[in-house]
């Protein structure tokens, strides 16, 4: 048996024995679909800058040109379609156990695989928040017919419904993965560079409190040395792998 393999096997082991489990997903889960990542050499962040773009005082310096960027990034996604990393996710939901599936990603692909118990905490980019009553839109338009939009309630501004750098996370939100991690027997952490906050941090929350973290990223990660099991592979390849009902399956079939 290769490392590779016995890592699987183990991996497997693992999470077949574990009746609660949190995952934690970033944008490297939906690579394979083809929508980029943020970091690496072809991520997003590499040609745009970050302050430029995805925070409140852009927004508020240029809507329009802000906007501009989501509609692009809303028609980069539009055509993507779930990756079997997403599928064999969903799958795991209905295999009985108390899932909790926390994502940094605002695709709505894990979603669209059958996932229904879904935290996302960064928004989702198919959504519309107006700045002046909070009413939020289901919006799929690509490209947008109105540039900025404007709230369908009450006519101001929209904005897109995502946290933006310098912005807090729900602390009611952050309260309930932060109990599903210490509620939990196992922790994956799949395809995210692990230097964003608060997610950062949550793998070593669960360290912290002795639970098993697997991760599952083609790249070096931060605190990769604290984990359990770490498979520098593609998740779309290991994923379907890691699961019981898929238990036949090799890595090369
Ligand atoms: N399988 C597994 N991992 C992959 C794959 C793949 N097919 N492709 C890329 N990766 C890994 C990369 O090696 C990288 O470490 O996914 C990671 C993606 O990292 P980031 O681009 O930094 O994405 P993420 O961690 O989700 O970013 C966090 O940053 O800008 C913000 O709000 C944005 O939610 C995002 C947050």
């Amino acid at each position: 048996m290769s490392e590779l393999e016995e890592k699987i096997a183990q991996a497997r082991e693992i999470i077949d024995c574990a009746s609660n489990i949190v995952v934690l997903t970033g944008a490297g889960i939906s690579a394979e679909s083809g929508v980029p990542t943020f970091r690496g050499q072809e991520g997003l962040w590499q040609n745009y800058r970050p302050e430029e773009l995805a925070t409140p005082d852009a927004f508020w310096k240029d809507p329009k040109l802000v906007w501009e960027w989501y509609d692009w990034r809303r028609n980069a996604v539009k055509d993507a379609k779930p990756n079997p990393g997403h599928y064999a996710l969903a799958e795991l939901e209905t295999q009985g156990k108390n899932l909790t599936l926390v994502t940094q990603n605002i695709d709505g692909l894990h979603q669209m695989a059958g996932s229904s118990n879904i935290t996302e905490m960064h928004g989702n980019l198919w959504q519309i928040r107006c700045t002046k009553c909070g009413e939020i839109e289901q919006n799929f338009e690509v490209p947008l017919r109105q540039l900025p939009p404007k709230c369908k309630k009450c006519g101001d501004l929209g904005r897109p419904n995502v946290v933006w750098f310098g912005e807090m996370i729900e602390m009611a939100l952050i309260d309930t993965i932060l109990k599903a991690i210490e509620e939990c027997q196992v922790m994956l952490i799949i395809g995210t560079s692990g230097v964003v906050e608060p997610a950062a941090s949550m793998g070593l929350v669960a360290k912290q409190t002795n639970k098993t973290v697997i991760e599952v990223n083609l790249d070096e990660t931060p605190s990769a040395g604290l984990y359990d099991i770490v498979i520098r592979e593609k998740s779309g390849e290991i994923l379907p792998l890691l699961f019981s009902s898929n238990n036949n399956r090799t890595l090369s079939s």
